[in-house]
């Protein structure tokens, strides 16, 4: 039986996949601050724009212009596809404002009945999902986290979304808001970064995808002004060169 398959528009990414992700599936996004999550996620919202997907998009940490702004930056016109009613981006940040396409308080049952909504309003047909990110809504209850994404899962899967749940990290700990995403996701694909010769440098590896033989390896990515996210290729870094240093770990440790 074939499985179908989204492309995530990220060049060179749907390679590692067997050419994307099985549509219905729950993939979480994970990575410290600034590894390139929000960007693949924008490349993964427009790719659905392109093939005709209904695309909704929630953001909690930055706000729906931000979006937009860091979209056009990449040649994507998001502000265009709302227009014309492809795709719609849930403002989870800017509270109080009195828009259709808000929501006040980062409430998990909230989020789903909003969701739905807008999937209603875009119609019937294949669809595309992005909670960017979910950490937003356990912050001061992390021992939630497990049952809203769960939740979240269980409500939404017969809406027809392909959805891409970010997972925010601590950078100190570099552990979850409380392991939540990861326990429902069909997928996993963790981005992370490191300094190398005084240099930042991105990565991502594909930890988990069902239904999918993914590659295994760590590959090294860019982020090009007015081209976005590339794959360029594996490297070989090893676990351990990621770890954090002995004084981080004593100070953690206590
Ligand atoms: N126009 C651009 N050109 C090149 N790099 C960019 C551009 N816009 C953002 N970036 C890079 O992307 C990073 C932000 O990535 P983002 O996906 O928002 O991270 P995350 O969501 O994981 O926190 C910035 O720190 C910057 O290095
Ligand atoms: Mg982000």
């Amino acid at each position: 039986m074939e499985v179908e398959r989204l492309s995530t528009g990220v060049e060179g990414f749907d390679e590692l996949i067997r050419g994307g992700i099985p549509r219905g599936f729950f993939v979480a996004v994970v990575g410290e601050p600034g590894t390139g999550k929000t960007i693949f996620s924008i490349h993964y919202a427009w790719k659905g724009v392109e093939e005709g997907d209904k695309v909704i998009y929630v953001t909690t940490e930055e706000s729906r212009e931000s979006i937009i702004r860091q979209a056009s930056m990449f040649g994507m016109d998001f502000a265009r596809a709302m227009d014309r009613g492809k795709m719609i981006i849930i403002d989870a940040l800017t509270r109080g404002k009195s828009d259709e396409w808000s929501i006040n308080n980062l409430d998990v049952e909230e989020l789903v009945n909003k969701v739905i909504e807008a999937k209603k309003v875009l119609g019937y047909g294949r669809a595309r999902l992005v909670v960017d990110s979910m950490s937003a809504f356990w912050l001061d209850k992390p021992a939630m986290a497990r049952k809203y994404s769960y939740a979240v899962k269980r409500v939404l899967y017969k809406w027809d979304f392909t959805t891409l749940l970010i997972s925010q990290y601590a950078i100190t700990t570099q552990s979850a808001f409380g392991w939540g995403v990861e326990h429902v996701a069909d997928g996993i694909i963790r981005f992370r970064r490191r300094l190398r010769n005084g240099e930042l440098r991105r990565y991502v590896i594909v930890e988990k995808m069902r239904h999918t033989q993914h590659d295994m390896r760590l590959h090294v990515i860019d982020i090009i002004d007015g081209r976005g996210m590339i794959v360029k290729g594996p490297t070989r870094l090893r676990r351990e060169d990621f770890a954090l240093p002995e004084d981080v770990k004593r100070r953690i440790r206590g």
